[in-house]
């Protein structure tokens, strides 16, 4: 067996050569042949000794250069939360996503490579687990706790792997964790960023389109809608965009950088906090006020109309 890689022999079985033709000249052959065995052995260990110290070196070097990865990871995918997770996920999502997350025709699609972070996106807002048959599947109360959702991440990110929820962090870049549960901490205030003027810019280019200047919704073709941005937490705003839900295209961390990602985040929770952004507030007591008034003066105008119409016969 060769421990060597055919590149770095090549070198070897020169000198060998060489070193045969100079021994087979001396009288004593087999000592000869013994003493090349032996000299061909020890050059055959110090090249994979220099081959495992080259390795090694580049090993530390690639360590050394790439950049941290910018999105924090727990290792929460210790077997027992895997294996919780493995139960939920066969009492609550097997009938439509297969036993082996490969997605079952007309019900639910394949669930490899989605990641933690659709998972947190998906069962967090209450879409997941769907009820049959909708076209859209809505917002809704969510039906499993953060342990649960934790549990089922953990499971389907151990499965096929895919984009990661963001957990906080303290100084050292180490993941923190409930000091009660020792699960890891998700990150939800520290994900705002406080540039607002980018957050702002970002979010006309990128959603605006589709969510509305203030980030109030809209429709889309074919009976679809984006939702508006208001009561949307932190984590699920960042998991929205690494993911990519339903008709809502995916932002990936190359595409827009966590720091931008964070930008837009603070810019949409500002927005929803505390500003009324756009259009008559009447009186800032949101979308309620606005339907009634609506509601009232759409009724007087349609009652008005009808008597009028009636009126004239
Ligand atoms: C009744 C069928 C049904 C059940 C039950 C169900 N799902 Fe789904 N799931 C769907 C459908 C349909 C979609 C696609 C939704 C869409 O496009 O809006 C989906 C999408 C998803 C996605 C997004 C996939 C992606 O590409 O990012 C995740 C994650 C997910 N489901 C997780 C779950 C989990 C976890 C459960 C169990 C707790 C579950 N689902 C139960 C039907 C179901
Ligand atoms: C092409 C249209 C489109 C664009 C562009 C788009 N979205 Fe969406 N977005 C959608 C749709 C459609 C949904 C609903 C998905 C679902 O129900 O499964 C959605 C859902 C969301 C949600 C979940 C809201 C909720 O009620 O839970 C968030 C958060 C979100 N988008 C944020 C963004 C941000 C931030 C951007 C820009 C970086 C963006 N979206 C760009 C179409 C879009």
């Amino acid at each position: 067996m060769r421990s060597s890689p055919p590149s770095s022999s090549q070198p070897l079985d020169g000198d060998d050569a060489s070193a045969e033709r100079v021994t087979s000249a001396g009288p004593a052959k087999s000592d000869a042949r013994r003493a090349k065995s032996r000299r061909k052995l020890r050059r055959r260990a110090g090249a994979t000794a220099f081959l495992l110290f080259g390795l090694v070196a580049t090993g530390l070097l690639a360590g050394l250069l790439s950049p941290k990865p910018q999105v924090a990871t727990a290792d929460a995918n210790s077997a027992e939360l895997v294996a919780a997770g493995k139960q939920l996920y066969e009492t609550s999502c097997v009938t439509c996503h297969g036993l082996n997350l490969e997605g079952v025709p007309d019900r639910g699609p394949t669930l490899l490579g989605v990641g933690d972070a659709s998972v947190y996106f998906q069962v967090s807002t209450g879409r997941m687990p769907a009820a049959r048959g909708e076209a859209q599947v809505e917002r809704a109360t969510e039906k499993f706790s953060q342990a649960q959702i934790d549990q089922l991440g953990a499971y389907i990110q151990a499965m096929g792997g895919g984009p990661r929820v963001m957990y906080e962090t303290d100084k050292n870049g180490e993941i923190e964790r409930d000091e009660k549960t020792g699960l890891p901490l998700l990150a939800y205030a520290s994900l705002r960023g406080d540039d607002l003027g980018r957050g702002s810019e970002l979010f006309r280019l990128n959603c605006a389109s589709c969510h509305n200047f203030t980030g109030r919704g809209g429709a889309l073709s074919s009976g679809k809608f984006a939702p508006a941005l208001t009561d949307v937490n932190e984590q699920q705003l960042y998991t929205a965009m690494l993911t990519g839900p339903q008709n809502m295209p995916k932002f990936s961390n190359r595409q827009l950088s966590v720091e931008e990602k964070k930008d837009i985040i603070g810019f949409v929770r500002y927005a929803d906090t505390s500003n009324p952004i756009g259009g008559f507030s009447l009186g800032g007591f949101g979308p309620a006020s606005e339907g009634v008034v609506m509601w009232v003066v759409g009724i007087t105008l349609i009652v008005a109309g009808a008597m009028w119409i009636g009126s004239r016969n």
